[in-house]
């Protein structure tokens, strides 16, 4: 019995949450922004080590220009709003994914923010305009620049080389897929895919699965 280190979550059902009370999406993605703020705040009592979040996929462009814009918006008064408690509570943010091509306001304020909190202790990661087919490939690139492509030398170029193993994928609202995300990561990870949707999700849903995490037997290939 061990207990999870890494654990990453799809967050999906902003939409449908919104959709079911008869509100503007926009407004499933602000509670969702809501459910992710006490998850970052319930970190300070739950043991683990890192926390990686998909919040923003390079598929995600495709949607409506509002709701892109929208979840810009979100993220600059997410980073804005909640920076001083990230700091204050040890949390090292860390964005993987293709983030310096976002808007340059945005990517000065994550810079900033990242400069910020580089002594935490804790890591929060935050997928941001990623896709982990172009991470994979990105990452094999520079292995054969490097002269040598294993499976060890691979990893140590994804965005992910610093943080722990991921023990565990949770995807909320009941879609049973990856969506190119942590492809190469998920090799051994435990998967959990729940009905409840994002905005819905609370700490006490993190800590129920942390403990049927804690319980499994993981073989890694072996008996
Ligand atoms: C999926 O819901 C969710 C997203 C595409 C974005 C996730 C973003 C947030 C929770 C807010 C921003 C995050 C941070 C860290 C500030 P969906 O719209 O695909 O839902 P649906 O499938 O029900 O339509």
């Amino acid at each position: 019995m061990s207990a999870a280190r890494h654990v990453a979550i799809i967050m999906d059902g902003n939409g449908r949450w919104a959709k079911r009370r008869h509100l503007p999406r926009a407004m499933g993605h602000r509670k969702g922004v809501e459910a992710v703020r006490a998850l970052v705040r319930a970190l300070k009592t739950i043991e683990l080590e890192c926390l990686t979040l998909y919040a923003f996929s390079s598929e995600n462009w495709k949607r409506p220009e509002d709701e892109v814009d929208d979840l810009m918006d979100l993220m600059r008064r997410f980073i804005k709003s909640d920076l001083p408690e990230f700091i204050e509570h040890d949390v090292r943010l860390k964005i993987i994914g293709n983030w310096q091509a976002l808007a340059p306001d945005i990517v000065e304020m994550l810079e900033d923010a990242l400069r910020q909190t580089e002594n935490g202790t804790r890591t929060l990661a935050v997928a941001l305009n990623y896709g982990a087919q172009a991470e994979i490939v990105e990452a094999a690139r520079k292995a054969a620049a490097a002269g040598e492509i294993t499976e060890r030398s691979l990893a140590a170029h994804l965005y992910t080389a610093d943080l722990p193993p991921l023990d565990l994928l949770i995807r909320t609202s009941g879609e049973v897929r990856l969506s190119n995300f942590l492809l190469w990561q998920s090799a051994y990870a435990e998967m959990l895919f729940t009905d409840v949707l994002w905005p819905d999700f609370t700490p006490a849903h993190l800590l129920d699965a942390l403990e049927h995490f804690a319980v499994r037997e993981r073989r890694f290939g072996g008996r």
